[in-house]
């Protein structure tokens, strides 16, 4: 669940989400003088991020317009992650500083969202007396009037978990955003029950959003300049949605080619895969269709058949060999990734060498790794002792961090000579004279700003040079691909 999004792809190789807060302000939609204001932060995956652009919609209708300024906020919000503990010890860090800000400034209303919201239910308003509603991810339709009986003193919690809703008909205001690059969720819940994972416990069963709604997002985004949209949902690949009409199904495959044909221009990506489900169909829509991105996040966790049945992966190592294979026998330029857990319970020394030698095998572009943590109420809480030491899933993450840079290291130097189309997301944070943009297999490019581009343009771009992290190009034939403005 973890791809392009901005905030997070440019953070060193560990993820933590507890460090990915991000404010959304409002250099997209001015506030009118008189309207209250909302603050909102967002930690976790890319799905808690487009659930704030949900949020910011439904407030708008409220009457709420966004602020990046705490201080001058009538609503604070924190949407949160459940997935690690470390992840919401940062929440309550911060819901200390907005403590303070309720301190000085009586009246203001605090919100907790999401998985940590949807985790601990009603025990938030015990253990964090400052909060004053409690809002689950399926229910953020009841934000508007929960945060007017707040203001009446009385406390709200919403954690309903919902079989259908998907927010469909919400138009999320694109808070942050780049112009270049959005999100369109098309799917809530997980109904995997990975033995580590509190996702299913905090964001319900899966279901699937309207193909047209998904077509109609796509389209309105291409049409207002934006050249890169991210399918985005816990599974994407068990995709499926009945049009109620002519009872026809749509899977992912055919949703693939559906959101390819909104324009050539207009490149899709996709978040996140889980291998038992990512179907032949899939490799060949992602083939066949120039636009869609040649880049899978195709979680591994762990390399070993053992502790994959124990994490109920459902798969065997050999199994996602045989994956792998197959995507880079249909598309040999795919980059695959991978998110990986280091010393889940009883792992031996011998079974994270198999995690070593898959990430050796595999050529992930790129991991998100992390070590084990255990969460209260998931299978493996339940069933398993977290019997690895501290120190020992350390070591082994070190491990498995220094073997992907290496990987992505000499990955990248192999493209150097080579010539990639790149879309231009804007200027290179180092400095404003350097474009930043990304090839299709998703890798970051930095080139010199020689012709008359703007963000959005794709760009020919030749690799010079590279990091473990980076390419380094020039323009080919500077301003002669522009496909916009
Ligand atoms: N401990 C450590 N990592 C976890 N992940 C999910 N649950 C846990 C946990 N309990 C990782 C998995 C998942 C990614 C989003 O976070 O690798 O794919
Ligand atoms: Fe996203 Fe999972 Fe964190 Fe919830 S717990 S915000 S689904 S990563």
């Amino acid at each position: 669940m973890y791809n392009d999004n901005p905030t997070i792809k440019d953070l060193p190789k560990v993820v933590d989400e507890a460090k990915q807060g991000e404010v959304f302000g409002s250099e997209f939609a001015p506030v009118q003088p008189g309207t209250k204001q909302f603050y909102i932060e967002s930690y976790g995956c890319q799905m808690n991020f487009s659930d704030s652009e949900i949020v910011a919609s439904i407030l708008g209708e409220a009457g709420y317009g966004p602020t990046r300024d705490m201080e001058a906020a009538d609503l604070i919000l924190v949407n949160t992650c459940s997935i690690r503990e470390k992840a919401e010890e940062t929440v309550r860090k911060r819901l200390r500083v907005f403590d303070k800000v309720k301190q000085r400034k009586p009246g203001t209303m605090i919100g907790v969202l999401g998985c940590m919201a949807e985790r601990l239910k009603s025990k938030f308003l015990e253990e964090e007396k400052l909060v004053d509603i409690v809002v689950g991810p399926d229910a953020y339709r009841d934000l508007p009037s929960l945060v007017a009986g707040a203001e009446e003193g009385e406390k709200g919690v919403n954690v309903f978990l919902s079989r259908e809703e998907t927010y469909a008909d919400i138009s999320p205001v694109r808070l942050q955003s780049n112009g270049v690059t959005a999100f369109i969720s098309i799917m809530r819940g997980c109904d995997n029950m990975c033995s580590f994972c509190v996702v299913p416990f905090t964001r319900g069963r899966e279901r699937s959003r309207s193909a047209f709604s998904i077509v109609a997002e796509a389209t309105d985004l291409f049409d207002k300049g934006f050249r890169e949209v991210t399918l985005l949902g816990q599974n994407v690949d068990s995709y499926k949605w009945e049009n109620p009409e002519s009872g026809e199904v749509v899977n992912f495959a055919q949703l693939l080619t559906m959101t390819a044909a909104v324009d050539p221009d207009l490149r899709i990506r996709f978040s996140t895969s889980h291998p038992k489900d990512i179907t032949d169909d899939v490799l060949y829509a992602m083939r066949d269709h120039e636009n869609v991105c040649k880049y899978i996040h195709l979680p591994v966790q762990s390399g070993n058949t053992r502790v994959l049945e124990l994490m109920n992966r459902t798969y065997t190592r050999e199994w996602y060999i045989e994956k792998v294979n197959r995507i880079y026998e249909i598309m040999p330029d795919c980059a695959i990734s991978s998110d990986i857990i280091t010393g889940f319970c009883t792992e031996t020394e011998e079974e994270h060498q198999e995690t070593l030698s898959m990430v050796e095998f595999a050529r992930y572009s790129m991991s998100y790794m992390f070590f084990y943590s255990e969460r209260p109420g998931t299978p493996a809480a339940r069933k398993f002792e977290d019997d690895i030491p501290l120190a020992v899933k350390k070591r082994r993450l070190t491990e498995v961090i220094e073997l992907q840079t290496n990987i992505s290291r000499e990955l990248n130097a192999a493209e150097v000579g080579k010539t990639f189309r790149v879309l231009i997301e804007g200027d290179s944070k180092k400095s404003d004279q350097d474009w930043k943009g990304r090839t299709t297999q998703n890798r970051m490019v930095i080139f010199p700003k020689v012709g008359q581009h703007q963000p959005g343009d794709y760009a020919l771009v030749t690799i010079t040079d590279s990091t473990s992290a980076t390419l380094f190009g020039y323009e080919v034939q500077p301003g002669s691909t522009r496909t916009n403005g």
